[in-house]
């Protein structure tokens, strides 16, 4: 993603949540710790849930915090479970917002 996207991202990010504490790397460090590579990779095909490679550009900030806060969420507003054909629902995962800002800034670059 172009620096540009990016700082627009961060912009809309800073109205909704409070941006600055964001962070992809410690983000990319959460994604191991709580389990995430258990049923994601990136990059490296399905396993339980979806590859998120190119998930930042499927889905905005506001979607990923959405998922990552509860997917019962984002079935609702859907009005699909499982959104992704062939596999089941995301379980909801308890994170911190800390947690959630640093994934989504993650999960926005890949
Ligand atoms: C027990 C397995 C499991 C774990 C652990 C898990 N997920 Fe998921 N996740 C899924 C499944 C299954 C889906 C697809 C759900 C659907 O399509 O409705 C999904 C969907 C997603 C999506 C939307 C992907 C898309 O392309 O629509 C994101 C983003 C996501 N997960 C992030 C995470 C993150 C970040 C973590 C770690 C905090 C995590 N997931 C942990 C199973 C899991």
């Amino acid at each position: 993603m172009g620096r540009r996207a990016w700082s627009l991202g961060c912009l809309i990010v800073v109205l909704g949540f409070g941006c600055a504490s964001g962070d992809p790397r410690r983000g990319a460090r959460v994604f191991q710790e709580r389990g995430c590579p258990y049923c994601h990779t990136i990059g490296q095909g399905p396993k339980a849930g979806p590859d998120l490679r190119g998930v930042g550009r499927r889905y905005d900030a506001t979607m990923l915090e959405l998922w990552l806060t509860d997917p019962e969420i984002v079935y609702r507003q859907t009005g699909r479970r499982p959104r992704n054909p062939g596999f089941p629902p995301m379980p909801r995962i308890s994170l911190t917002e800390q947690e959630i800002r640093d994934l989504v800034a993650f999960l926005r670059r890949q």
